[in-house]
């Protein structure tokens, strides 16, 4: 079932709403709640960044929901470790990994350490490890270097890392999610660094799918607008 309102008229609509009605045809929704995705990831392997906290915890959880074995890496040790030894103790498939995701050499040992336990591949990369500097004309250097690489460089390092072990992965079976922001697309005042990064973090998305669309890698981006977490507060 669908519902369209309409706001004008004229063969623009016209065929807009033609299309709109046979896409929703063609494409019926899945139904995506908890229930009806276990098993839809099962001896897949997924790495999340920033996946100690937030949002990235949750695709940690729902990834294991589904299936999936979870490598998830973080700069917060202790909240890693217990998370890790959480789902560890409800017999789930999760491992944490102390990485800087601004380090590019730490994303590649990890990478390597991850495909080795799983049997040399891996299929999704979650990238959602943030640094939220919210400076405008008072930003330093040192601002636009710590948002930048983690925010930017992080994601790009990871998938540097992961994507030798992502084309060995299963066909059909190979994505990227980039994190970006509702204000990578609609500025803020005086957050000049943080929103800077995450709309280059959209455009970073469609160079990574372009060029990994030849290995059957999907890339894609989501943009939460304000989602309460740790780092809302
Ligand atoms: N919460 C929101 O309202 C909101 C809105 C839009 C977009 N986002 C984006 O969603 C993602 C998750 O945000 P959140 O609100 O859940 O944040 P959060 O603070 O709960 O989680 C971020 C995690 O990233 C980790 N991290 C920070 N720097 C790191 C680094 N260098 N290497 C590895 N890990 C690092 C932190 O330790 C933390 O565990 C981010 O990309 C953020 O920009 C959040």
């Amino acid at each position: 079932m669908f519902s369209i309102v309409c706001l004008g008229s004229g063969p623009m609509l016209k065929h807009c709403m033609r299309a709109s009605m046979c896409y929703s045809m063609a494409r019926p929704q899945p139904k995506l709640d908890a229930n009806h995705t276990k098993g839809r990831f099962n001896s897949c392997v997924a790495v999340v960044t920033g996946g100690a906290s937030g949002i990235n915890r949750a695709c940690v959880s729902r990834f294991l929901n589904d299936g999936a074995s979870v490598a998830f890496l973080d700069i917060d040790q202790d909240s890693g470790k217990q998370l890790e030894s959480e789902l560890k103790g409800e017999g789930l498939d999760a491992a944490y990994y102390h990485v800087d995701v601004s380090n590019r050499d730490a994303c590649s040992k990890a990478a390597v350490d991850i495909a080795d336990k799983h049997g040399g591949s891996i299929n999704y990369v979650i990238n959602g490890a943030a640094c939220f500097i919210f400076k405008g004309m008072d930003a330093s250097t040192s601002d636009w270097e710590k948002t930048l690489n983690v925010n930017v460089v992080g994601y790009a390092n990871m998938v540097q890392a992961c994507h030798p072990y992502m084309k060995k992965a299963e066909p059909g079976c190979r994505a990227v999610v980039n994190i970006a922001s509702i204000t990578g697309h609609v500025p803020k005042r005086n957050r000049w660094t943080y929103d800077a990064s995450k709309g280059a973090v959209l455009q970073l998305t469609r160079c990574m799918a372009l060029d990994l669309a030849k290995n059957g890698i999907r890339v894609n981006s989501v943009s939460p607008a304000v989602i309460n977490t740790p780092s809302t507060h």
